[in-house]
């Protein structure tokens, strides 16, 4: 989601005529995106401002303003003028809402004007979708944004606000742009992504699985994909999908967080660890070549030492294609950062080495059953040798392949010949036909 918002305000500035600058030292406007859902990635941006204000000095270690400084994302959103007391330096605070008033903002602040927008206009925030990004073989679109859930850990919807779906039109608009743009695969995008309901111009309501559908009628997108999804929103129809529709990657992120039935409680996550393994045994029926990647949390309030057996004997179970594991985080104003239960940073420390070891081992596993398999890529940049590209394969492994004459945004056909840890080799055998 970050990735595509920090897109989409690139793409903002390049119409405004900005130009991509080599580095901070050069830029003069610099605009930082950040995230909020872990604390660290607070500390990491005042840190960064701080870098900022540094590199406008004089010689005698005057401060000299030359640089325009934006903080936009979630932490904006959370924090907003509070941002301008820790750093003098910043001039514009801008949340995950409000990236179009960017050209505005920065026209104040080139008159010395501070701004902050934190609220929501969700019709215009998604007027920035419909300009013209630069050409690509595999893109975003952003269907959902928010989550009703209020999991006791995280501040998703706090920051993002609530759920809230585009209409089926302007999605489906969306694809087909992107397609007529060169674009071969869409990744679609939401917070809580699979609780997609858009009106369409009838006034009937659409899931993910509609979009899904109509979106692989368009002959020229070749692979589909979506995240985040919640195990509780897996209804029917998406997994149909994964049975019935070919061009839906048979690759599914679907965060489990604990294994722990007292602890998935306390997390407020609504699912338990048995609803958790039936849903993914009809989608694995639905679609067998289905691999799974997950996020989990560590050292959440109150686990003790068999909450987290627990968690490793679910991950052991199920095995992971990937994973993403975190400490847990206590969080301004979530539920469960005011409980009296806190878990000593040390056992956190302990419990996710231990976890990520699991992980990393049911990965490198993954990786190395993909030997043999013939993999559909789309390059996306050139490898570190010469003659050598790199794209991902369904389950967004990185694959190498070696073709003299492939480039970027070829979409090949290669058959996996060796696996490491983190990706593919792959022998490049023809292009393919889109
Ligand atoms: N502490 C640690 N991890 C968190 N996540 C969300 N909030 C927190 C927190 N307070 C993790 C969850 C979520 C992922 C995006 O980040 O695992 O799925
Ligand atoms: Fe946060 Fe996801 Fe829970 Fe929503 S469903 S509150 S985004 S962890």
């Amino acid at each position: 989601m970050n990735v595509n918002d920090s897109e989409r305000m690139s793409t903002i500035l390049h119409r405004e005529g900005y130009a991509e600058a080599k580095n901070e030292a050069e830029a003069d406007v610099i605009v930082m995106n950040t995230c909020h859902i872990r604390e660290k990635a607070s500390d990491k941006m005042y840190s960064a401002l701080g870098r900022y204000a540094a590199l406008q000095k004089d010689e005698d270690g005057k401060f000299v303003k030359s640089k325009i400084v934006a903080v936009t994302g979630c932490v904006a959103q959370a924090e907003g003028e509070q941002i301008f007391a820790r750093s003098k330096t910043t001039d514009m605070v801008i949340g995950p809402h409000a990236y179009h008033k960017l050209p505005e903002y920065l026209a104040k602040a080139e008159k010395g004007e501070k701004t902050v927008a934190t609220d929501f206009t969700e019709e215009e925030k998604f007027k920035i979708d419909a300009i013209a990004a630069p050409a690509k073989r595999s893109a975003f679109l952003t269907v959902q944004e928010g989550c009703d859930k209020f999991c006791t850990f995280c501040v998703v919807p706090y920051t993002r606000g609530a759920e809230y779906s585009r209409k089926f039109e302007d999605v489906m608009a969306e694809a087909r742009r992107l397609a007529d743009q060169g674009v071969r695969e869409i990744t679609l995008l939401g917070q809580n992504v699979n609780a997609y309901h858009g009106v369409d111009a009838s006034g009937k309501i659409r899931s993910l699985a509609d979009v899904i559908e109509k979106i692989a009628e368009i002959k020229e997108i070749f692979r589909i994909r979506y995240t985040t999804s919640h195990p509780n929103d897996m209804t029917e129809d998406l997994i149909a999908a994964h049975r019935d529709i070919e061009k839906l990657s048979p690759y599914l992120h679907l965060p489990v967080q604990s294994g722990s039935d007292k602890i998935l409680k306390a997390m407020n996550r609504k699912h338990t660890v048995a609803s958790y393994h039936a849903v993914i045994e009809k989608i694995r029926k639905a679609q067998p070549n289905l691999a799974l990647s997950s996020d989990f949390i560590v050292g959440f309030p109150g686990e003790s030492d068999q909450d987290f057996e627990d968690t490793m004997r679910l991950a052991a179970e199920i095995r992971f294609a990937s994973s993403f594991s975190f400490k847990y985080s206590p969080r301004p104003g979530t539920p469960a950062a005011a409980q009296d239960t806190q878990i000593p940073e040390t056992v956190k420390t302990e419990r996710l080495a231990r976890l990520q070891a699991l992980l990393l081992a049911d990965q490198e596993r993954f990786n190395h059953e993909s030997v043999g398999k013939f993999f559909d890529i789309i390059i996306e940049k050139p490898g570190r040798r010469a003659g050598q590209w790199i794209g991902k394969s369904p389950y967004l492994q990185s694959v190498a392949v070696e073709t003299e004459s492939s480039a970027i945004g070829v979409l090949v056909r290669a058959e996996v010949i060796s696996a490491g840890q983190n990706s593919l080799i792959g022998k490049y055998l023809h292009e393919i036909a889109v």
